[in-house]
């Protein structure tokens, strides 16, 4: 399978906090990668330098999207290429509407691709039918983006955001915290009905309540810092019963 991305020895800063440390990681085309590791060990950190948040400095190493370098490109350049991030704390727009934000994104990213824009019309019928599936209201999308939604709302909305732009690679941190029952089916669904050929998730999890419903093909931990250890879906079952101790 072709390499979709590629991380090789991978330093991060903020300040002069050293987050991430010889970080290397590998995602094939059509992979279900799923990322668990304590809490502050860098799975948010790392999420967030693959789509270019500037908060966090690079200080060696390498990502390759694609086969092209990510870390010369800036994040709307990344959003382009088809690199999105459902994050795990959904930032607030007050004063901007979903519909409007998405239709932007999408064809931000259709005139960097050479395409041609979708037209009032098409954009309705897309968000429709994605709305539906995920039991996003009329109301919610007339709402700012975020601004007051319950947390497992904001959730869907970010999974909403993910069946709109349709990237070809996903990270969701933490989709499944706080979700309900029901929701967590929704999500898992998405995940499912999304899953293409060449589309790759990074799935970044504490539990297998996500991973019952999209079963991963790989797994890693990360541990202070580093991918400490890559396997199948055994790995998690294994963390659900003895916690990180047992590896790293
Ligand atoms: N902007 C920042 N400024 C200072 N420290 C930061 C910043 N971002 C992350 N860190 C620190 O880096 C470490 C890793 O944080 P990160 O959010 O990546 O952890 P995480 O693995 O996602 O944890 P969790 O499972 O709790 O979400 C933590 O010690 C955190 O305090
Ligand atoms: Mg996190």
């Amino acid at each position: 399978m072709a390499e979709l991305l590629k991380i090789e020895h991978l330093n991060v800063k903020v300040g002069n906090k050293e987050i991430l440390k010889d970080l290397s990681l590998s995602i094939p085309e059509g992979q279900i990668h799923a990322i668990m590791g304590p809490n502050g060990c860098g799975k948010s950190t790392l999420s967030k330098v693959i789509v270019g948040d500037p908060a966090y400095v690079v200080t060696s190493g390498s990502i390759t999207f694609k086969g092209k370098d990510l870390l010369k490109m800036s994040a709307d350049e990344r959003a382009n290429e088809g690199v999105f991030l459902a994050f795990q704390h959904p930032v607030e727009l007050p004063g901007v509407g979903m519909a409007l934000l998405l239709k932007t994104a999408i064809n931000a990213k259709r005139k960097y691709l050479g395409q041609e824009a979708m037209d009032a019309v098409q954009f309705m019928k897309h968000m429709k039918i994605r709305a539906t599936a995920l039991g996003i209201t009329d109301e919610m999308l007339k709402r700012p983006v975020n601004v007051g939604f319950s947390g497992g709302e904001q959730k869907r909305l970010e999974t909403f955001q993910m069946a709109m732009l349709e990237p070809d690679f996903c990270i969701l941190d933490e989709m499944d915290s706080g979700l309900d029952v029901d929701a967590l089916k929704v999500v898992g669904k998405a995940v499912s009905v999304m899953r293409e050929a060449k589309r790759s998730f990074i799935i970044i999890t504490h539990h297998d309540d996500l991973l019952k419903y999209v079963k991963p093909d790989a797994v890693s931990i990360m541990r202070r810092g580093t991918v400490v250890k890559t396997g199948g879906p055994e790995l998690v079952k294994l963390i659900e019963e003895q916690g990180y101790d047992a590896i790293g």
